[in-house]
C-alpha cells in the first residue's frame, strides 16, 4: 500500500541505478521477439522497401543467411511473408497450394539449414496470392467469402505444414477458420504444428508499408472492414479470442500493437493464454520517421516501445526491429 508522504518517497528506490534494476517489474529479452521477413525470387537479391526504410525483400539464399544471424542473436522465431510473382497471382490464390511456391521453398532453404535453430511462423491468407489483394476469395459483389476461403486456406495451411512450418499463423479474419485448419493438421498427423491466430486483428491504417512489401497495395480497392475488425471495438475482441482458443488456437495475436495495448491486456487478463502483438509496418515507419526527422533516439524508443507490449502482457512481439533490438539487448 502507499501510504503518507514523507514516510512513503516513491523516489527512493529511484535514487541509484542497481536499485533501479532490482525493482525492474519487466525484462525485454531477446527471446521475446519474432521477426517478420520478406520473401522474392532470385539469387542474391535485395530490394529495399522505400516505405520501410531499412527492411529489404530477400531472395530464398540471402534469406537463409539472414535467418542464421537471427538465430546467433537468440531471435526464436521468423514469420515469412512472399512476395509472389505478379504471374503467378490469381483471382482464386491457387498459387497458395503449389507446393514449390515461395513460401515453401524458404521454409525448405531455411530447415535445410539452420534445422530447429528457429521457429518458422508462416502467415496463413490469400493476399499476397490473389490478383486483388484481398485475404479471401471474392464473391459477385466483391464482398470476401467466409467459407469458400477456408476450404483454401485449410490447403495453404497443409502445404506450409508439409514444407515445414512450425506454427500457422492465419491472418485472414474468417469465421471459423481456426478449427477447420486444426481439424486437418491433426487428420495429416501434425499434431505438433502450432496455430497462432491472428484473433484480434484490426481494419487499421498502419498496413500501408506491408502491402508495399509484399505488393499488394495497388492491386487492393477498397479496404478489409467486412472481415477485419472495427478499431473502435474491445469486447468483440474478446469474442474472437474466444472462439479461436476454442477451435484450438494455441496462442492469439492482438494487431496493430502499441495504438491496442489495451486489448494485449483486457485479453490477457480475462483468458491468461500466451498473447503476442504485433508491432505492424505503420509502427516500424512511424518511429523510423521521427529517428529521420531528428525528433527521436532510435535505440531508445525502439527498446521503450517493445518493453511496452511485455508490460501490457505481451508473450512476445512480432517487430521489425527484431534484429537491431536483439543486438542492443546483448550490450
Ligand atoms: C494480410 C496481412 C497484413 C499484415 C500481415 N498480414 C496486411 C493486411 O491485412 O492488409 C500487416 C502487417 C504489417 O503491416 O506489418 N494477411
Amino acid at each position: 500500500m502507499t501510504g503518507a508522504y514523507p514516510h512513503t518517497r516513491l523516489r527512493r528506490p529511484r535514487a541509484k541505478a542497481w536499485s533501479r534494476a532490482m525493482y525492474r517489474e519487466t525484462v525485454l529479452t531477446p527471446a521475446d521477439l519474432i521477426w517478420p521477413v520478406f520473401v522474392t525470387e532470385g539469387e542474391g537479391v535485395e530490394q529495399p522497401i522505400p516505405s520501410l526504410p531499412g527492411v529489404s525483400r530477400w531472395s530464398v539464399d540471402l534469406l537463409v543467411e539472414r535467418a542464421r544471424e537471427a538465430a546467433d542473436l537468440g531471435i526464436p522465431c521468423l514469420a515469412l511473408f512472399p512476395d509472389t510473382q505478379p504471374e503467378r497471382r490469381s483471382d482464386d490464390g491457387a498459387e497458395a497450394l503449389n507446393p514449390d511456391n515461395l513460401m515453401c521453398r524458404a521454409l525448405r532453404a531455411i530447415r535445410a539449414e539452420l534445422g530447429e535453430r528457429i521457429g518458422l511462423l508462416t502467415d496463413v491468407a490469400l493476399d499476397p496470392y490473389t490478383s486483388h489483394g484481398q485475404d479471401g476469395l471474392l464473391g459477385e459483389d466483391g464482398y470476401v467469402l467466409n467459407d469458400e476461403t477456408i476450404a483454401v486456406l485449410v490447403g495453404q495451411s497443409l502445404n506450409q505444414a508439409r514444407a515445414g512450418a512450425d506454427i500457422i499463423a492465419p491472418s485472414d479474419m474468417m469465421d471459423g477458420r481456426i478449427g477447420a485448419i486444426r481439424d486437418a493438421l491433426e487428420d495429416e498427423g501434425f499434431v505438433n504444428v502450432q496455430i497462432m491466430s491472428y484473433a484480434a486483428k484490426y481494419a487499421s491504417a498502419f498496413y500501408g508499408p506491408f502491402r508495399d512489401a509484399v505488393n499488394t497495395r495497388g492491386l487492393l480497392k477498397g479496404d478489409k472492414k467486412t472481415y477485419q475488425m472495427d478499431p473502435a471495438n474491445s469486447e468483440e475482441a474478446l469474442r474472437e479470442v474466444e472462439m479461436d482458443l476454442a477451435e484450438g488456437a494455441d496462442s492469439v495475436m492482438v494487431k496493430p500493437g502499441l495504438p491496442y495495448l489495451d486489448i494485449v491486456r483486457r485479453v490477457k487478463e480475462t483468458f491468461e493464454v500466451p498473447v503476442f502483438a504485433y508491432q505492424v509496418s505503420g509502427e516500424y515507419a512511424m518511429i523510423e520517421a521521427a529517428v529521420a526527422a531528428g525528433a527521436a533516439d532510435r535505440d531508445a524508443m525502439v527498446l521503450e516501445t517493445l518493453l511496452a507490449f511485455k508490460r501490457a502482457g505481451a508473450s512476445g512481439v512480432l517487430t521489425y526491429h527484431a534484429v537491431h533490438a536483439a543486438r542492443l539487448l546483448q550490450k
